[in-house]
């Protein structure tokens, strides 16, 4: 029995629906979820300070004493990987986890990412994909409209907002025949119905929160990591009160998990 907690972030609400589906599979683990809603969006920001930020939430993450530290983000996980793998607590981030998932595939069809700007920007997918997919082919789209659209509520798949946007990002995957698309942020989950609206049902959709669980519950069983009284204890650098009022959506509970308002981290650019 091993009942430190899992350490898990993001820039802010799509983290919790990596925390939800661990929940889901792993009950009795204890969490602690930083969500930099403070800093929140990164999808747009420099490489150098994706990785001082990635630094820091590593600490805020090990500070709390956790077993192992998971970067729900899709942004950081590709741009920190050599940060997270330095890691003296075993980190991994979605990156890892949605790679995985897709490696099982056999199929030679080819692969779609959708991600945050930053994400495809750094490339990280792509290479990461073609290493453990060899002959399969990978396109990838920025969207970068999508996180704004999620975090103000506009999740549904009849929103003209979001049907227009996923139709424009969408379009040049489907006309490259991808059999498979990869959700490489953790936000857009909660848009599966509008991107499942415009691929139609052929195409399989990977969620990297989905995978970010399943990964997680391989490695605590395979190191003798499991344990826990199932708590969950959130930190967020923005506005406590929103924080409590939007994460049982994400959370899919009714009550606001206990949250503790956090300062916002200076994120000074490097690069
Ligand atoms: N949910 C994060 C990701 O997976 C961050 C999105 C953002 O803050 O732009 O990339």
């Amino acid at each position: 029995m091993d009942n430190r907690p899992i350490g898990i972030f993001d820039s802010g609400f799509g983290g919790l629906t990596a925390v939800r589906a661990l929940r889901a599979i792993c009950p009795e683990e204890n969490i602690v979820f930083f969500a930099d809603n403070g800093r929140a969006p990164y999808g747009g920001r420099p490489r150098g300070q994706l990785r001082l930020m990635a630094h820091q939430n590593l600490s805020v993450a090990a500070s709390c004493g956790a077993k192992l530290i998971f970067a729900a983000c899709g942004t950081l996980s590709s741009n920190a990987a050599d940060i997270l793998a330095a890691c003296p607590v075993p980190a991994f981030g979605v990156l890892d986890a949605a790679v995985a998932e897709i490696a099982r595939e056999q199929s030679a069809a080819p692969i779609g990412v959708i991600a945050t700007e930053a994400t495809i920007r750094s490339g990280a997918f792509d290479r990461a994909l073609r290493a453990a997919c060899p002959g399969r082919e990978v396109y990838s789209a920025a969207c970068p409209a999508f996180v704004p659209l999620i975090e103000s509520g506009r999740v549904g798949k009849d929103d003209p907002a979001l049907r227009g946007a996923v139709a424009d990002y969408l379009q040049p995957l489907k006309d490259a025949g991808v059999s498979t698309l990869l959700l490489g942020c953790t936000h857009y989950g909660l848009i599966e119905d509008a991107l499942r609206d415009v691929l139609g049902e052929d195409v399989r959709l990977v969620d990297a929160s989905a995978c970010a669980a399943a990964f997680i519950k391989h490695y605590l069983e395979e190191n003798g990591l499991r344990g826990g009284e199932g708590s969950l204890r959130c930190l967020t650098s923005g506005d406590k009160e929103r924080f409590e009022r939007l994460a049982p959506l994400f959370l899919g509970q009714a009550d606001a998990p206990q949250t503790e308002q956090v300062p916002v981290m200076p994120a000074e650019e490097d690069s």
